[in-house]
Order: C-alpha cells, then sequence, then structure tokens
C-alpha cells in the first residue's frame, strides 16, 4: 500500500513547542496515556479479533512505557504534569470515522495511524531541534519516539489491511490523509504535540 502525501509541520508549531518546552511535555504525557487507552478500547471492541487483540495489548502496554518514560523527565526537572486537556486535533480526526459494519473499524485504524504517523514526524522535527537547547539531553529519547511511532504507523495501516481487506482501504487512507493535513494545518500552533 503506497503512503499517501505527508505535509510537513509548519515551523510555527516547532517554534511554540520550543518557546514552552515544559507544557509541551505536559501535553506529551497526556498523548501517552491517551494512546495506552485507545489501543486497550480498541482490543475490548473486537475481543474476537485474536490479531488486532493481541497487537492492541502490546501497543497499550508500550504507549504506557513511553507515558511512564516522559512523566520520568519531567519529574527529574521538578516539573509535575497537568490535567488532561482536550486535543483538537485528536477530536477532528476522530469526527472522520464513519459508523456503520466494515466502516467503523477500517476508519478507527486507519484514523490511528495518521495520528502516529504525524507523531513520528512531530518527534523527529523535535529531535533534530533540540541541539543547543536546554533540552538538548533528549534528543536521543524523542529520536527513539520518532521510530516507535513510525513502526505504530505501518502496524496500524497494515492491520487494517489484514483486518478489513478489500479495496477500499488504500483509497480511504489516503482521503483520510488529506483531512488530516488539512486539519493539522488549520490549528494554532500550541506547545503541544497536536
Ligand atoms: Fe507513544
Ligand atoms: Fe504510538
Amino acid at each position: 500500500m503506497d503512503a499517501p502525501p505527508l505535509t510537513t509541520s509548519p515551523d510555527r508549531w516547532l517554534q511554540a513547542v520550543l518557546a514552552d518546552f515544559p507544557a509541551f511535555l505536559s501535553d506529551h504525557a497526556s498523548c501517552e496515556k491517551k494512546a495506552s487507552g485507545m489501543a486497550l478500547n480498541v482490543a475490548a471492541h473486537y475481543p474476537d479479533q485474536p490479531v488486532l487483540v493481541r497487537t492492541m495489548a502490546d501497543l497499550a502496554v508500550e504507549e504506557l512505557s513511553h507515558y511512564r518514560e516522559v512523566i520520568r523527565v519531567m519529574l527529574e526537572h521538578g516539573l509535575v504534569a497537568g490535567a488532561d486537556v482536550r486535543d483538537p486535533y485528536v477530536k477532528a480526526m476522530q469526527a472522520l470515522i464513519r459508523q456503520g459494519p466494515g466502516r467503523y473499524l477500517l476508519d478507527r485504524l486507519l484514523v490511528a495511524a495518521l495520528i502516529e504517523r504525524r507523531g513520528a514526524e512531530r518527534f523527529a522535527r523535535i529531535a533534530a531541534a533540540l541541539p543547543g537547547t536546554p533540552w538538548a539531553s533528549l534528543q536521543g529519547f524523542y529520536s527513539a519516539l520518532a521510530t516507535s511511532e513510525q513502526r505504530h504507523w505501518e502496524q496500524f495501516s497494515q492491520l487494517a489491511a489484514r483486518v478489513c481487506g478489500g479495496a477500499e482501504v488504500a483509497p480511504r487512507l489516503h482521503e483520510l490523509a488529506a483531512h488530516e493535513n488539512a486539519i493539522m494545518l488549520a490549528l494554532p500552533p500550541r506547545a503541544a504535540l497536536h
């Protein structure tokens, strides 16, 4: 399956993150925790699909370990994570999920895939920008996370093809990716992952 075009995140987003890195870390911790919960929800929703349950159980553990690592970084720097706030990007992406048999699961997996792909792109951007800042020691941490999220993007898109099959997967992925690029560009930059 060909990867659809990915619009690069604007520099103004990266500048917002670097201008308030503690706020970014707090949001990042929240995103990892939500990603773990989301994987558990998918597993709980489809107990009769062993491939899905196994992949989601592994993913939930991995995302939770990312959450633990971000929290450790924050505590080492004397930072406390704030309350979870609604993520307008994730909300807009979830609004793209259609209801109905054969559509809901496909869209859910493809939307998750695209959110992971954006995470990979943004963590890589952050890793490249950290040298020369007070947060330079986190460069390796963020490039490792970029690799993980890249793998998750591949896992979710492969899972969609495997579990949902059919000719609809690739065109729907391209359609959703076009929406994702537009949603990402329309949001005001914040010191947050999205
Ligand atoms: Fe993660
Ligand atoms: Fe992920």
